[in-house]
């Protein structure tokens, strides 16, 4: 009674707008999200409220809200086949989240291991909304009935907090929200920092080891061939004992579309020089033309916002239906 029945299993996914999106996020998520169409009702968000849980620049908060819905579309997604959106664009998610806090348990939040990592980071400014974090990430994916999360894995412990948060409200009120349940895309690789390649490539810490997605492809190819190895010089896909080359493979493996086993087996005997090389050429082979498409997309800020204000109409009349049997279930006066 409670699922809304759809032909198309139902995916939500979303991407904070803090900072430029790396390459990481490309073959991790913008690109893999791209297929979701296909085969679910695929609503992709940009998490605005997720990124001031870290302070931003008003500025960059402003460019990188509209900057990440132009990555998904230059990605390939197309807007009439998905719902894309602004979270903030739906006051429905606050709403929800604000609910879902009180089906929350502090200790629950204390072993998420994202905030412990945040709150160690971010000394200065372990606010409460980054400790509550991961409940209204539980309400975005509530809101819409989803039945899988495409995200990388270091967000599975947030949805399976989701998973309880839902059990525990189901439990009490009867069948309400559907069981979401946290899917790594197959084709979407977890690409490492390419100085420090045991620990995840990412946007907040810039630097050699990171590539952004609106860096010269020029200086992307150098930080590839500057990129750690190490000197067993044997290419095998071998994350334990070689994590640089694995991360390599996993690149080159992620914008071609292959398993970096299989990119291991085509390099086998051959030097580390020329899987840099071919690493380095895959990499401005797939920035170009996604930069140029970027580019043309916040040029027309007007156009963007256009498809994005209907991504949020959409969004809006599913997520104030839950909202609103939420509520209703609780014993709210309804307005
Ligand atoms: N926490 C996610 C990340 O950092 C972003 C996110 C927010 C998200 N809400 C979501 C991902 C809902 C999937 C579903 O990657």
């Amino acid at each position: 009674m409670s699922t809304s029945i759809s032909p198309k299993p139902i995916s939500f996914s979303g991407i904070q707008s803090s900072g430029i999106p790396s390459i990481g996020n490309y073959i991790g998520a913008f690109k893999p999200f791209t297929a979701y169409p296909q085969t679910h009702k695929a609503y992709f968000c940009v998490v605005d409220h997720h990124a001031i849980t870290v302070r931003q620049e008003p500025k960059d908060l402003f460019e990188n809200s509209y900057g990440v819905a132009a990555w998904y579309l230059a990605a390939g997604l197309n807007p009439h086949e998905c719902t894309l959106f602004i979270q903030s664009h739906v006051k429905e998610h606050t709403e929800l989240g604000w609910i879902l806090n009180t089906f929350t348990q502090m200790g629950e939040l204390e072993r998420m291991t994202q905030f412990k990592d945040k709150a160690a980071r971010h000394k200065e400014n372990v606010n409460a909304g980054l400790f509550g974090y991961p409940v209204l990430m539980a309400a975005d994916i509530l809101l819409y009935n989803t039945q899988e999360v495409p995200v990388g894995d270091d967000q599975i412990q947030h949805i399976e907090l989701a998973r309880n948060i839902a059990t525990r409200f189901n439990n009490i009120y009867g069948d309400t929200f559907v069981m979401p349940k946290g899917v790594i895309p197959k084709s979407g690789a977890r690409v490492k920092d390419l100085q420090e390649p045991t620990r995840k490539m990412s946007k907040s810490q810039p630097g050699p080891g990171t590539i952004l997605l609106n860096e010269s492809p020029a200086e992307a190819a150098k930080k590839i061939k500057r990129a750690q190895t190490d000197s067993l010089g044997v290419i095998a896909y071998d994350t334990e004992n070689q994590p640089g080359i694995a991360n390599l493979l996993e690149i080159l493996g992620g914008l071609t579309n292959r398993t970096p086993q299989a990119v291991a087996q085509e390099f086998e005997g051959q030097q580390y020089g020329a899987l840099k090389g071919a690493v380095a050429e895959a990499v401005v082979f797939a920035l170009e033309p996604l930069q140029a498409e970027y580019t043309r997309l916040m040029s027309d800020k007007a156009e963007l916002h256009r498809i994005l204000a209907k991504g949020a109409d959409d969004a809006r009349e599913v997520a104030a239906q839950t909202v609103r049997k939420v509520k209703e279930k609780m014993g709210y006066v309804l307005a």
